[in-house]
């Protein structure tokens, strides 16, 4: 089980509140002219993806005491524990063992006593039989028309991992089939959605573990209308409505076929479903076999994090640093910024990765922490972000720390593009880590043409202090098995992160009391009831009746 103490007992915890005090002065140009070969020294390799850590505010004694510290909170065995499916998510009772669903060996893998794997690949098969006769145009709509468009309607885990990896790999997409994604219960998102699209040829997808999501069934029914609209026969329901849940009876009680129901169980956490029946439009888009390349780019990662020792484990590494910058650098957010198009909506599926598995206050036992958890994470694509928020990051007065993600092969090789993208990712780092002195400014200026005046107004401007932390993170090329490395190496930093921070990471009871105030003024809202607020959400729900 999980080691259940505070890590700020830990002796390797006092010792680095000292170290920080050693590195917080020091410069990184000042590491990098000490130690020259801190590329070599600081990078990680697994398969083609290189993991550079050296423009990092740390030196090798930092890496020691903070694996030091991951060996005092028993990181080793809590990866077993995980692994090998014992109930760590405690305040559900659960396993959490997403990492079955991407096991290919032949061992057996027991919870409550029964081998699990068996069943996973029952539902793989039935995703790939399903996806067989989707591509082949076998499988056809009430008209007979072969299937041209699958929308996925779901919500958080059940939308964010799917969309992200089927605009990654877009470029892998088939060309026979569409994809979509309906989540917001704002009615504009299902409206802009289905304007454009035909019932006879349309498929969706309900994707729920609990099929109890307010906003997932709304959309459904609005869905199942706007396709009875045209279709008429409730019989035809079968053949355009296919549903991914644990809960079999919600789903057949809302009217899907039990033969289009692809089941996942209670120990595949929302944010990490995207590998389970989750992921169901994920095989439509680009084929089984490459979703199947997918969960065999996560099973290496998984590997990896499962044997590797803690110096040279990729994502205990990553979140220990993470832990370095949150809890002693006092950082409150951390950058994510993929030089890929493709990648752009990865920040937003970590968000929800991380956030909600680690943003929590208290331990795991029923104490409110001393120490801060999960720093806010963010970030857009590059270059664009560079032209909104970089200058922030490098003459803010906030330090933030940052991944900096990109493939040495673009899926477009148009022109120079390549070239100056990764220009510009190389520079970033650099700039960040070097900065620019007031001496480096002042010979700079002194050769155009202007007044000392102006030199000495325009110096303290154009300094950059420099010393702003960076990894960075590159493969080869973005195929489905260098996604699901990437994944899952996310996946694995987080749960690093919950171990050291000893909070429980696969529970999300800070979404229940939204979703439970949501549901009175719901009542209030439609059918008139009456309930008692504060003085401001009574005068909003006023403005809204008055003005509806
Ligand atoms: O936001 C809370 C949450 O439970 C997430 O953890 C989950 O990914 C999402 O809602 C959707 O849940 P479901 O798949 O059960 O509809």
């Amino acid at each position: 089980m999980l080691k259940n103490y505070s890590p700020t007992q830990a002796k390797a915890w006092q010792k680095l509140e000292k170290h920080y005090k050693e590195i917080a002065p020091k410069h990184l140009r000042e590491l990098f002219a000490q130690e020259p070969q801190r590329f070599e020294k600081f990078s990680l390799q697994l398969d083609d993806m290189l993991f550079d850590l050296s423009k990092n505010r740390i030196t090798e004694e930092t890496l020691s005491l903070l694996t030091e510290l991951a060996e005092e909170m028993e990181l080793p065995a809590a990866i077993e524990s995980m692994f090998q499916g014992e109930p760590i998510n405690a305040t559900e009772g659960r396993a959490v063992l997403h990492t079955a669903l991407r096991n290919f060996s032949d061992e057996s893998l027991e919870v409550d006593g029964e081998n699990i794997l068996p069943e996973v690949r029952e539902v793989q098969q039935q995703m790939k039989t399903f996806c067989q006769k989707l591509h082949s145009g076998e499988w056809t709509g009430y008209t007979g028309k072969p299937i041209n468009h699958v929308v996925n309607i779901g919500i958080g885990g059940s939308d964010l991992g799917p969309q992200m990896i089927c605009e990654a790999l877009k470029s892998y997409k088939k060309e026979n089939i569409e994809i979509s994604f309906i989540s917001n219960v704002d009615g504009t998102d299902a409206a802009e959605t289905l304007r454009h699209l035909n019932p006879e040829t349309t498929l969706f997808i309900i994707a729920s573990k609990t099929f109890t999501t307010k906003e997932t069934i709304t959309n459904a029914n609005t869905a199942r209308e706007w396709f009875l609209k045209k279709a008429e026969d409730k019989e035809h329901v079968k053949k355009h409505f296919v549903a991914l849940s644990t809960n079999v009876e919600a789903v057949v009680e809302f009217g899907i076929a039990s033969e289009n129901i692809f089941r996942f169980w209670d120990w595949v956490g929302g944010r990490f479903s995207l590998w389970s029946a989750i992921g169901l439009s994920i095989a439509c888009a680009l084929g089984y076999d490459r979703f199947e390349e997918l969960l065999k780019g996560a099973e290496a990662m998984d590997k990896h994090f499962r044997q590797a020792p803690l110096r040279q484990n990729i994502p205990a590494q990553l979140a220990l640093l993470s832990i370095w910058y949150t809890n002693f650098f006092g950082c409150q957010t951390h950058a994510v910024l993929p030089y890929d198009q493709y990648l752009r909506l990865l920040p937003d599926y970590l968000q929800q990765l991380m956030m909600e598995s680690n943003g929590k206050s208290t331990d795991r036992n029923g104490k409110t922490v001393t120490y801060e958890t999960q720093p806010v994470v963010w970030g857009a694509a590059g270059t664009n972000s560079q032209h909104s928020f970089f200058q922030l990051i490098h003459q803010g007065t906030v330090l933030i720390p940052s991944d900096f993600i990109a493939p040495a092969i673009s899926q477009n090789p148009l022109g120079q593009h390549h070239a100056l993208l990764l220009s510009n990712f190389f520079a970033q780092t650099e700039a960040l880590m070097k900065g620019k002195t007031e001496e480096e400014v002042r010979e700079e200026l002194s050769k155009k043409n202007m007044s000392s005046e102006e030199l000495e107004q325009l110096v303290p401007h154009k300094v950059f202090e420099g010393n702003k932390p960076s990894t960075s993170i590159m493969f080869k090329q973005l195929s489905p098995y260098t996604l699901g490395n990437l994944v899952a190496m996310y996946e694995h930093k987080t749960f690093v992160q919950g171990v050291i921070w000893n909070v429980y990471s696969f529970d999300q009871w800070g979404v229940e009391l939204g979703k439970q105030l949501a549901g009175t003024i719901e009542g209030e809202l439609l059918q008139d009831k009456q309930a008692s607020h504060d003085s401001s959400t009574a005068g909003l729900i006023d403005y809204y009746r008055n003005n509806r």
